[in-house]
């Protein structure tokens, strides 16, 4: 970590995140829903509509960010003060798996430390000026989701990631009040691991139950973005490294990253209705009313 030990003022941070429309953190109250998987995907998808993306690897001791894009192995460089993010896919990437030698290694760092080490990974890395910067927080609602939103000044949005079992609910809804007591508006909820689709005759299989997501968005009225089924080639594409986007582009579980994006879209004009490209048909008209969570 050493090599990596920069100065960071709050002012670096706010200069660089003036370069990047649209900061958003993907979260959960659970751990393993998938979060890094959906950010991940989320963020390939993005990129492969031409936005200029980055990704933010806010786990500071468990980050999957570098398997997700095969790159375990490398370490990011660094100019002067200024850390240069790696790249795949297109997309910037900076993880705390890129500052240390050994990917085996742990970083052991708490509270104050960690503060610091994420103000670093966002206002010391050369980000230049993105459409987004997703960022992939650990579960929970402890130190690094509440650092994040801190340097930032507040993310534009939270994306809650559940899956469909109330186990998993109950902690999302730890989450939702989290980004409430906080003011970050929340973009709305993706459902990962949604249902199974049998192999030999197709039927939906409800492994961990059905619609909890869905249920948590009507309880506190937030939009609902997407169902993510359980798909065997998105745990092998990421273990891989691999864009299972590209790899997989007709299937449904692609579609359904895809659809989660234009939903994210949609909520962001939700948020910001003076923004180029209106949503008219919302906020102006609001026809829409049944996935508008402001005029629902
Ligand atoms: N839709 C899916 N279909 C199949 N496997 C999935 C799906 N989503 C995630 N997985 C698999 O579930 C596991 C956990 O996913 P992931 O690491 O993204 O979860 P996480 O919420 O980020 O975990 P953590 O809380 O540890 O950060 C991984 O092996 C991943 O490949
Ligand atoms: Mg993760």
């Amino acid at each position: 970590m050493s090599e990596c030990e920069v100065t960071t003022e709050p002012s670096a941070i706010a200069l660089r995140m003036q370069q990047i429309k649209h900061k958003l953190v993907v979260l959960s109250g659970k751990g393993g829903v998938g979060k890094s998987t959906v950010a991940a995907n989320l963020a390939r998808s993005m990129s492969a509509k031409g936005f200029k993306v980055g990704l933010l690897d806010a786990d500071i001791h468990g980050p999957s960010i570098p398997t997700l894009f095969n790159l375990a192995d490398s370490t990011a460089k660094q100019f002067g003060n200024e850390l240069i993010p790696l790249e795949a896919d297109d997309i910037k990437l900076m993880s705390s798996g890129f500052l240390i030698a050994d990917p085996d290694q742990a970083v052991i760092v708490r509270g104050p430390m960690k503060n610091k080490l994420l103000g670093q990974m966002l206002g010391d890395v050369d980000w230049g000026e993105l459409d987004y910067l997703i960022i992939d927080c650990p579960p929970g609602t402890g130190d690094e989701p509440l650092a994040i939103c801190q340097h930032i000044d507040l993310p534009d949005g939270a994306i809650v990631v559940t899956t469909p079992q109330e186990v998993a609910a109950a902690d999302v809804r730890k989450s939702i009040q989290f980004c409430r007591k906080l003011d970050l508006p929340i973009l709305g909820i993706i459902q990962n691991m949604s249902q199974f689709s049998c192999p030999k005759c197709g039927e939906p299989i409800y492994l961990f139950g059905k619609d909890g997501g869905r249920r948590i968005c009507e309880k506190f009225n937030l939009a609902f973005l997407g169902d993510i089924p359980i798909d065997p080639a998105v745990g092998v594409s990421g273990d891989a490294g691999e864009c299972f986007l590209k790899k997989h582009a007709d299937s449904t579980t692609a579609q359904a990253f895809q659809s989660a994006v234009e939903q994210i879209d949609m909520a962001l004009k939700r948020q910001h209705p003076t923004d180029e490209g209106e949503c008219d048909s919302c906020c102006s008209g609001c026809s829409s009313s049944e996935t508008c969570p402001t005029h629902a």
